[in-house]
């Protein structure tokens, strides 16, 4: 794609000798991730925990430090806006919510890296003709409420603010009582208006990057996600006296469901992946055939009829296991996201903008699921992702090299200014 403007005429901040600073970029990492700390140096901040709220606190504090205008929303959702210019502002943002066994850069990395191209631009004394904006949104990971996403879901009209709030944690605590808990239940209103245009900067979270020696994805779209959690009721008795012909085992049908889905997964192959992430058993005894098993699948794919197909074969098969086995089966949905494909020009930008900084640049869908894919509901919207050391992520051993995240900042700052001041073409439908 080649942009309405050549680049010699956009004026990037890069092309003036402005760089993002590399040890404040890491010192706010390094920072943020003492905060739900773990072992092996990540983090753990669930959604809304005390640890959640402490890592939001920091943030709040760096946006205040740089003058930003912070609002949180009915959600949670905190946004930190440098209000320069006129009209809706160009936005970037992602999550600083972990998994149990979270890494340094899962979201955190796209909220800082925000931070960084606002302070940068303001040290150079660059004035962006539209407000530059920093989204923190809520709950990204879904790894304690569902579905995930759900901040920038609400934030983009997808999910009635009531109904999030009345979300139930896996541990039995409500969205709505946990962000008045936490001191984030704010009042600005969701949905919120639509920004001008977003863009995620984000590490890759998987091996492609890598693998092929390329040091920036343009993102072109995300995968569907598919998430429910299957309950299977048995009959619980004695591990020894119960003949194997009279059982039935809700521990051996959750092992037959994970063993098909690696089956299904391996037979569509292409972007089909399947995962059992977490089972239940109870009681969970050695001597015990267990009464109950819980389970949750996660089955994505980019093709949304494929990914319909695979979720109905699953089910057929559950089906079958449960009546040969003689168990009751139940299952609810807990997020449920069809493909989502990104503004090819703006995907197009971040292509032409890694060429101008000199990294090798290949377009390729997510894998995970992230807030951009909400937001390119109301905005044109794209992702910038920068490589995974041995594709490793939702681990403390997540990483991504220093220059590599340099790169991508600067690659961020260069569209967000240009994103600022031109519009791409007619045709991006952009105000
Ligand atoms: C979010 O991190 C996901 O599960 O893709
Ligand atoms: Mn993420
Ligand atoms: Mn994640």
């Amino acid at each position: 794609m080649t942009p309405a403007v050549p680049f010699r005429e956009l004026n990037l901040p890069s092309m003036q000798g402005n760089s993002i600073s590399q040890d404040r970029l890491l010192a706010r990492l390094d920072e943020l991730a003492t905060i739900g700390p773990i072992d092996g140096g990540g983090s753990c901040r669930l959604a809304l925990t005390d640890a959640d709220r402490d890592g939001r606190d920091l943030v709040v504090t760096w946006m205040r430090d740089l003058g930003l205008e912070v609002i949180v929303d009915g959600v949670g959702n905190i946004t930190g806006t440098w209000n320069v210019g006129s009209g809706a502002p160009v936005m970037t943002g992602s999550h600083i919510d972990t998994v149990r066994t979270g890494g340094r850069y899962d979201g955190n990395f796209g909220v800082i890296a925000g931070l960084e191209v606002i302070e940068t631009l303001m040290a150079a004394g660059l004035t962006p003709a539209r407000p530059l904006a920093v989204g923190v949104f809520t709950n990204e990971e879904g790894a304690r409420f569902q579905p995930d996403m759900l901040g920038s879901l609400v934030y983009v009209g997808g999910l009635p603010l009531e109904s999030a709030l009345d979300t139930i944690a896996i541990d039995g605590a409500v969205l709505g009582d946990e962000l008045q808990r936490i001191g984030y239940a704010g009042s600005a209103p969701c949905p919120s208006a639509a920004p001008h245009a977003f863009v995620e900067l984000h590490i890759e979270q998987g091996p492609r990057l890598e693998a092929e020696g390329i040091q920036i994805g343009a993102v072109t779209g995300v995968q569907g996600i598919s998430w429910q959690e299957v309950t299977i009721a048995g009959q619980s008795n004695h591990a020894g006296t119960t003949p194997m012909s009279l059982r039935h085992d809700p521990a051996y049908i959750a092992a037959e469901i994970a063993v098909y889905l690696r089956q299904i997964a391996h037979e569509y192959g292409g972007n089909q992946v399947c995962t059992v992430g977490k089972i239940d058993l109870q009681p969970n005894l050695i001597n015990v055939v267990p009464k109950s098993a819980t389970l949750t699948l996660d089955v994505r794919n980019t093709d949304e009829k494929i990914l319909r197909e695979v979720e109905s074969k699953i089910a057929k098969k559950i089906a079958e296991l449960a009546e040969d086995e003689g168990v009751s089966i139940s299952s609810r949905v807990l997020a449920r996201f069809e493909p989502v494909e990104f503004d090819a020009q703006l995907t197009g930008l971040i292509a032409e903008l890694a060429q101008h900084h000199n990294r090798s640049v290949m377009l390729m869908p997510s894998g995970a699921g992230h807030d951009a894919q909400m937001l390119a509901r109301v905005c044109p919207t794209t992702m910038i992702f920068t490589p995974s050391v041995q594709g490793i992520s939702h681990n403390p051993a997540e990483f991504t090299n220093a220059d590599d995240l340099v790169a991508g900042t600067n690659i961020l700052m260069d569209t967000m200014w240009a994103l600022a001041h031109f519009d791409l073409s007619p045709q991006t439908g952009m105000n």
